[in-house]
């Protein structure tokens, strides 16, 4: 070999090796490469919210994931606002509790183009287009609704005149469970709603709706439906303020399942309450890994819920994880 060979072969050598050196710091790099995801969160107006979030959080730390977290205050433009910043910081996926269901085709074709997989968690959207979300998981809230119903006929042997404290409007959880609790009363001539308005998912809309229905169309109210148990909570507050017992003259029953709920009910003052599952975080990030991987994932995951009362609640609350 002569003097130029030699150097040659050893530059191609060199060359080889510092391709090998960049390959491996690339694979070491891929193998660690943290997961950056967006959550775009509703806000914080019930415990059973709170319950969601850290939820997530929580998560998200067990599996090394890198989190943004954006909490909207209940407001559908923030949530828009924050969904495209994700997009914008180039985030691996977003994980969307969507306020609202209508409204979000826009921002989400813009995750789409950009090909940011979107998780919807606990409430689903109305889309013509379903491919502008991976997968959405959720309790069939309709179901809860009609869960309700069915407790409340049975336990006024179907005579009722009702209070309903609806959710957020235009919130998927306040469309269906009022849908379901309605279809569940049909059939029961001596159940009917006598008033129904608005307390935002919040303790202090239900005891102010609550405390205004009272002296209007709903002041021979027997029972009060809330759409949650914050409101559920509240009412209990104004049932109380205008002189009434709550769970005794007047049957208080809600949605969710917190621990504040199960307290009241120990207490006498809530007769039942149809629990919705918070605790999305294992399933979200579940999802978010599979999907990410390309693999195909179902529309909608159904979270089991299920019914307590007051017969069941001093058993029940040692076991409450939310
Ligand atoms: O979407 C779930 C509902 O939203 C919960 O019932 C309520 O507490 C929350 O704010």
């Amino acid at each position: 070999m002569n003097k130029r060979t030699f150097h040659q072969s050893l530059s191609g050598a060199a060359a080889a090796a510092l391709t090998l050196a960049t390959f491996i710091t690339a694979s070491l790099h891929a193998a660690d490469k943290k997961l950056t995801v967006g959550f775009a969160q509703v806000g914080a107006e019930s415990a059973w919210r709170t319950a969601e979030t850290e939820s997530i959080k929580s998560e998200a730390t067990k599996r090394g994931v890198n989190l943004k977290f954006s909490d909207a205050q209940g407001k559908q433009e923030n949530q828009i606002k924050a969904v495209r910043a994700f997009i914008a910081q180039g985030v691996d996926a977003i994980i969307l509790a969507p306020v609202v269901e209508t409204g979000w085709e826009p921002v989400l074709r813009e995750a789409k183009r950009a090909k940011i997989p979107v998780v919807l968690v606990d409430r689903g959207i109305k889309a013509a287009d379903e491919s502008l979300f991976a997968t959405l998981i959720a309790s069939d809230f309709v179901a809860e609704g009609r869960m309700a119903a069915d407790w409340l006929a049975k336990k006024t042997g179907g005579k009722a005149s009702i209070i309903e404290l609806q959710g957020t409007p235009g919130a998927a959880p306040a469309i269906d469970r009022k849908k379901g609790f309605e279809e569940g009363i049909k059939s029961h001539a001596g159940m009917k709603i006598n008033a129904s308005q608005s307390g935002d998912f919040r303790r202090s809309g239900g005891k102010e709706v609550t405390e205004a229905l009272l002296k209007g169309a709903g002041a021979n109210a027997t029972a009060v439906y809330a759409h949650n148990d914050d409101m559920a909570l509240g009412a209990i507050q104004a049932l109380e303020e205008a002189g009434k017992k709550p769970g005794t003259d007047v049957v208080v029953l809600s949605i969710d399942g917190v621990k504040g709920a199960f307290e009241a009910m120990v207490a006498g003052k809530l007769n039942c309450t149809v629990e919705c599952n918070p605790l999305l975080g294992p399933m979200a990030f579940d999802a978010v890994e599979k999907t990410l991987k390309g693999e195909k994932l179902p529309k909608r995951t159904v979270v089991q819920d299920r019914v307590f009362d007051a017969s069941t609640a001093a058993a029940e609350l040692p076991n409450r994880k939310y």
